[in-house]
Formats: C-alpha cells, structure tokens, sequence
C-alpha cells in the first residue's frame, strides 16, 4: 500500500513535515508544495503546467494521503489550499475524488491547529475525498518533539496509530470494492 505524506509547511524544519515522520507507516514524503503555480483557471488546461502534472500524478498513484497542516490565521495555509485546488480538478474526474485521506496538524499555539484541520477537512470533502475520521492536534509543537524529531506524547503518538489505522482500513477496502 502506498501512502503518500503531504505537510502544508514549506519550512525547513517545519513541526507538521516532523509530525509525518513519526507516523507509523512507510509514508513517501511529497516535497512539491514549492513548485505549485498559483491556481489559475486559464492555466487548468492540458497538458497541465508540469509541477501540477507531477503533483497529479503522485496522487493518482497513492492508495491514501495523510495530511499534516500548519494553522495560518486560524485556517489552511494558503500553499496547501491552493495545492488541492489544483488537485480538485476536473472535478468529476479529479485524482482526490474518492481518495481515502486523513488529517493531522501541529501549531505553536495551544489548540494543534484544530481549525486548520476542520478546514481541510471540509475542503477535502467537498473535493470528494474520503477523509477518514479521527484527528491529531499537537499544541505547543515547539515543546513537543525531541532533537531527533520524536513526538515525546504518548496520548498524541497512540492519536497517530489511530489515525494511520484507521485510513489503512479505508484505503483496504476502496482496494477490496475494486478489485
Ligand atoms: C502567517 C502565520 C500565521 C499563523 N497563525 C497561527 C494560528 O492562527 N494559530 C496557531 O496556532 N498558530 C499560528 N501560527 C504559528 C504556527 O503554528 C507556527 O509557525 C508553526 O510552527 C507552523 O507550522 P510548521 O512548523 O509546520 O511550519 C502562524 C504562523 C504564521 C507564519
């Protein structure tokens, strides 16, 4: 099963590309968030501009996606939210349309970047993806990892078996209807 890792934080040492290290599961990390255009309907023609070509690509070849999210100004970083309006079309046919997906988030500020989740969350819904159930908010996130990067949370890493599980389960039964 390929999973396919995407942190919404370009930052070197972003907290949320941590996060997705210690995720239980072999995730390929997706790197091009940089590289995205700004959307543009004019542009959103074939071929596609390359970097949105690749990204397509990546994600039509996961079975799942698991998103880490910064939170800016209390919603998705406009990087990320920009990334899936790419990916949202066509809409009918676009490579997030029934894509198992799952959320997690780390801040520096107290909540975990709940509301960024629950944001991209709708917007993955509304884009046809499964999300599947289940959040991770790591608070504090500057506290919250050792110098090697791991999550010293016990509750928080059992949230991230959970989560992991939960959208393996999902992406083990899009494979099952399938096949
Ligand atoms: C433009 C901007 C807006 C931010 N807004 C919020 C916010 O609304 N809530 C919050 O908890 N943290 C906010 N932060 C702090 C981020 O949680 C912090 O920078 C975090 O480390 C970003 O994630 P990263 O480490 O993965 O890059 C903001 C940071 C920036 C740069």
């Amino acid at each position: 099963m390929k999973v396919l890792g995407i942190s919404g934080s370009l930052r070197r040492d972003s907290y949320n590309t941590t996060l997705l290290h210690n995720v239980p599961l072999e995730l390929e990390l997706w790197d091009g968030l940089k590289s995205i255009p700004p959307y543009d309907e004019d542009d959103d023609v074939e071929p596609a501009p390359p970097a949105v070509a690749e990204m397509r690509a990546a994600v039509a070849g996961a079975d799942a996606i698991l998103f880490a999210t910064p939170e800016y100004n209390a919603s998705v970083p406009g990087q990320l939210k920009n990334a899936i309006d790419w990916l949202s079309r066509p809409f009918a046919t676009s490579v997030l349309r029934n894509k198992p997906v799952a959320v997690v988030g780390a801040s520096t500020g107290a909540f975990g970047a709940v509301w960024a989740q629950a944001e991209l969350r709708k917007v993955l819904a509304t884009a046809g993806a499964r999300v599947v159930e289940g959040d991770v908010a790591v608070g504090h996130a500057h506290e919250r990892f050792d110098a090697n990067g791991v999550l010293m949370d016990d509750n928080l890493l059992e949230q991230l078996h959970e989560v992991a599980d939960a959208l393996v389960t999902e992406a083990s039964l899009r494979e099952a209807v399938a096949a």
